[in-house]
């Protein structure tokens, strides 16, 4: 029997630092129904303590969530750890992760504390955590980096308390494969109780080496399981990609010789859920997800693949969830089997007033493309999220004009708390005359970082635009998105919805800070 590989997702957690991918708690909760369904052996929900945002959202998820572990990240110390373990009450399996910073230079200019009191937290932390839960993680924090007899001795600890799995950060992404897979396997070498702990990589990607980095731990290092991220979301350049680290290990099996748990067809619907909620667009090159992973363009690939697949081909795009993108509903669909649709998708809606707003939505859109596809409710029911009563900008309605030679001019009207506004602007473009036009309104000053357009599905001139906005104010960064089939309509959206997360933006402690 072939050993396994443990595959840790933190999407929800560290993929959520990524500036502007913040997500409301029924966001992360969607996004954890698909994880389960993706059956990745551990989700890491959150960080309980760093707002209360970030604790309801890990609470609900450990109380829906029934198959994967779930885990909370908690500084070393006893309150982070109490409020993990206080929000992770409910799981079916939980596990606390504590960490704490071993490199000298986080260590004096960061934490300013001295080695022996980072040795002596770190050693406290995951006894008292041991004492709250059976399955604790310990990561020694910029751990790549960190003097290696000091970090034995803090390992050494940490297992001798209690810590089940042991995980070396490469923090900042400094490492390369051979050294990084060496790393791990002299700390497993010189820890004398390392065989008690499963060992962990958790690799960032500032160099483009996660995924060999993390990989090269595994075959080199010896370790035993894999932290990543869906479409390598996270601060920077991201973390190690799940679908990338999880299909070379299936697909060279022959070299790796790891058991997966991972329903590698459930990795495209997550693809798309995670970027549609993020904002945070996957490049079409991307190995595996982006769009272009499996389309051979060129004609002797095309001729190849024709006679004998194999020739060009080295995963089944099938296989990975690619026929997922099917027509589920259209016009004559009723509410019945649109519930169904939502409850498939793990889109839970708080009240049946919520399921018919969303359900007359769906019946606007159908009027207006004719088949609906999963990634269009999905977008229609962030929308719902968009314009609910509950948000304090919400867009009424939109006209614009432009013709050839003239200048393009907006007329939008929308809500601010309980008033409305209508207001008009001229504009370089007719999204540009829109946003100027809402913004000559609200005054927010905020800086547009990004403006992106995609199409929502492919093949269609019918399908919706997707746009990203990103917009920097005083040091945040929020994403909106918006979905529509009049592009215009979907920029003022998703104006919209980054305006709404500036207005009620969560205050939070930073994982790292
Ligand atoms: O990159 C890192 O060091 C982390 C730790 C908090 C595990 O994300
Ligand atoms: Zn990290």
């Amino acid at each position: 029997m072939a050993d396994k590989l443990i595959i840790f997702d933190t999407t929800l957690r560290d993929g959520e630092q990524s500036p502007g991918a913040s997500m409301t708690r029924e966001e992360k909760l969607r996004i954890a129904r698909q994880l389960e369904r993706l059956k990745v052996d551990v989700i890491e929900a959150g960080f309980a303590a760093s707002s209360n945002g970030d604790f309801e959202a890990v609470k609900a998820i450990a109380q829906v969530v029934r198959d994967s572990v779930v885990c909370s990240l908690a500084r070393a110390n006893d309150r982070d750890i109490s409020r993990a373990a206080e929000a992770l009450k409910g799981a079916a399996r939980a596990r606390i992760h504590t960490f704490i910073a071993t490199s000298a230079l986080h260590m004096e200019k960061k934490l300013r504390m001295t080695p022996e009191q980072v040795f002596e937290q770190a050693k406290l932390a995951v006894r008292f955590a041991r004492n709250l839960c059976d399955d604790v993680e310990f990561s020694p924090e910029d751990g790549y980096r960190s003097d290696i007899d000091f970090l034995c001795r803090v390992l050494e600890t940490a297992i001798r308390e209690g810590a089940t799995t042991i995980n070396i950060p490469d923090t900042v992404g400094y490492a390369v494969p051979e050294l990084y897979g060496g790393f791990i396997a002299t700390l497993r070498e010189r820890v004398p109780n390392s065989d008690k702990a499963v060992w962990s990589v958790h690799c960032h990607n500032d160099l483009g080496l996660a995924v060999a980095n993390s990989l090269a731990g595994v075959k080199i290092g010896g370790a035993r399981q894999i932290e990543c991220t869906i479409n390598g979301l996270g601060e920077r350049a991201g973390n190690c990609a799940l679908e990338e680290v999880v299909m070379a290990v299936r697909t060279r099996r022959d070299y790796f010789g790891l058991e997966l748990g991972v329903d590698a067809s459930q990795i495209v619907p997550a693809s798309r859920m995670v970027s549609q909620t993020t904002g945070f667009v996957v490049q079409p090159n991307k190995a595996v997800v982006g769009a272009n992973a499996f389309a051979h363009a060129s004609g002797i690939h095309q001729d190849g693949v024709l006679k004998a697949r194999d020739t060009y081909e080295i995963m089944r795009a099938e296989d990975v969830g690619w026929s997922a993108n099917r027509i589920v509903l259209g016009k004559l669909s009723g509410r019945n089997a649109f519930k169904q649709r939502l409850q498939e998708l793990g889109i839970a809606m708080e009240s049946e007033a919520d399921i018919n707003a969303a359900f007359m939505r769906f019946k606007d859109l159908a009027d207006r493309k004719s088949d609906i596809f999963d990634e269009d409710i999905l977008a229609l029911v962030s929308d719902e999220s968009v314009s609910s009563q509950h948000e304090y900008y919400r867009l009424l309605s939109l006209s614009q004009r432009s013709e050839t030679g003239e200048r393009p001019h907006a007329r939008v009207s929308f809500a601010m708390g309980t008033q409305e506004f209508s207001v008009d602007s001229d504009g370089n473009g007719p999204v540009d005359a829109c946003l100027k036009a809402i913004e000559s309104k609200v005054g927010s000053g905020a800086e547009l970082l990004l403006y992106s357009v995609n199409a929502i599905t492919s093949g269609s001139t019918e399908s919706q635009g997707e746009v990203t906005v990103r917009l920097q104010l005083g040091g945040r960064i929020v994403n909106g998105v918006g979905a529509d089939p009049d592009i215009v309509v979907a920029s003022a959206k998703a104006y919209v919805a980054a305006l709404n997360k500036l207005h009620h933006g969560p205050e939070r402690v930073a994982a790292q800070g």
